[in-house]
């Protein structure tokens, strides 16, 4: 009852895609989210940035045994990945040797806080050229049907992924970057505002989905960043997308793997509390404003590129939520986190926010009917 063109290019229902989220050591999006997800009509993802290709392959063949839907695979793919393309432990050794300053800061604040260095994350590689590749040719080998490719350009898999039949969808955060992924051949593009969790650039939701709608011509834009209900979706329909992609909304799926103490800072978190640094990543992020946060900004040390930086807090995080402290580990979410409080089935998230959308489009018509004066909420 909601379809787009966009429903009939990816094969689903409605035009909702539950975004790829990931968190230190582990993802987000379990493979009964993105099932759940996609068998409600929408498209669920499998955040899986931070996954080993065999950890990978595992959750996608997961997510085929839990249904027959289309469903999707984000990667970050930076454009200009800084750094080494080094094994996690040289990288360690790197960061050692060049940034002294980093590496005592972060051992000062394990003690300040009462963690235990505990050895860390044990993945062998974190986000490099490596690692980017085997995961890429996982999703081809495996046949996903969408793979989103996020940050940066997609362009040297487009070809190959076509090839198998796999669909590729990009993120953009500026209307050049949207002609930029036109120019990398993908089948869709998503524009994501700056309200949202996670990485995040610098222009809102607002100005930026009509102009990306125009930089994409005939290719379909997906509308994130702040959108969670159905008068977002409508909105976003409105400004020319022909759909939306949501992270924070699905963080409060029962189906979503979320710690305990994450969903208990945000069911309390206000938008002031969910702000954008490099601390976690080296990219700017929108998570939980939490102590350690504090504690960096106190230092007053810039962090360091994304690679180097990643696997700086990698360890820590993995290490804080070892010893339970999941409150100083990374935790993103949108601006939109005040509107939600109490877990729900994710397919409840997806039906609530198309019947919304419907009753808001019907009151948008009522408007322009002169029948009514108001639109509901
Ligand atoms: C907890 C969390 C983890 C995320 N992890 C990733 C990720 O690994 N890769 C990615 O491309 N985007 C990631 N994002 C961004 C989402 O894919 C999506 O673009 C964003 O959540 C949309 O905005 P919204 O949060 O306002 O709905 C993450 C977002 C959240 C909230």
């Amino acid at each position: 009852m909601l379809r787009t063109p966009l429903c009939d290019l990816l094969e689903i229902d409605v035009p909702i895609l539950q975004a790829g989220m990931a968190r230190t050591g582990a993802s987000v999006t379990t493979p009964e989210l993105v099932a759940a997800v996609s068998n409600a009509g929408g498209l669920g993802c499998l955040g899986a940035t931070v996954m080993t290709p065999d950890h990978m392959r595992d959750q996608i063949r997961a997510i085929r045994r839990l249904t027959d839907r289309p469903f999707g695979v984000d990667l970050l793919v930076p454009r200009d990945l800084e750094g080494p393309d080094l094994p996690r432990d040289e990288v360690r050794q790197e960061i050692r040797r060049d940034y002294p300053d980093h590496w005592q800061l972060v051992q000062s604040l394990y003690e300040h806080f009462g963690v235990r260095p505990a050895g860390g994350n044990p993945d062998p590689y974190a986000i490099s050229p490596t690692l980017i590749r085997q995961q890429v040719e996982v999703v081809l080998e495996e046949r996903v049907p969408v793979f989103v490719s996020a940050l940066g350009d997609p362009g040297w898999a487009v070809p190959d992924a076509h090839d198998r039949g796999v669909r590729v969808i990009g993120v953009a955060g500026a209307p050049r970057h949207a002609a930029r992924q036109l120019r990398a051949g993908v089948d869709a593009i998503i524009a994501q505002g700056q309200e949202a969790g996670g990485h995040v650039g610098g222009m809102a939701t607002l100005p930026l989905i009509p102009q990306a709608v125009d930089a994409a011509g005939s290719v379909p834009v997906i509308a994130a960043g702040g959108i969670g209900d159905g008068r977002g979706l409508a909105a976003a329909l409105a400004l020319g997308a022909q759909g939306v992609w949501c992270g924070t909304a699905f963080l409060f799926a029962r189906e979503a793997n979320v710690p305990d103490l994450h969903l208990q800072q945000l069911a309390q978190a206000g938008w002031a509390d969910v702000t954008v640094s490099r601390i976690y990543t080296g990219k700017p992020g929108r998570t939980f404003d939490n102590e350690f946060k504090a504690a960096w900004r106190k230092a007053g040390l810039e962090p360091l590129p994304m690679q180097y930086q990643q696997v700086l807090m990698d360890d820590f995080c993995a290490d804080a939520e070892a010893a339970g402290r999941h409150d100083l580990s990374e935790n993103a979410a949108g601006q939109i986190v005040e509107m939600f409080v109490e877990q729900r089935p994710a397919a409840e998230i997806v039906d609530t926010m198309v019947a919304q959308c419907v009753a808001t489009l019907d009151a948008l018509a009522r408007l322009r009917d002169g029948e009514d004066s108001e639109v509901a909420g």
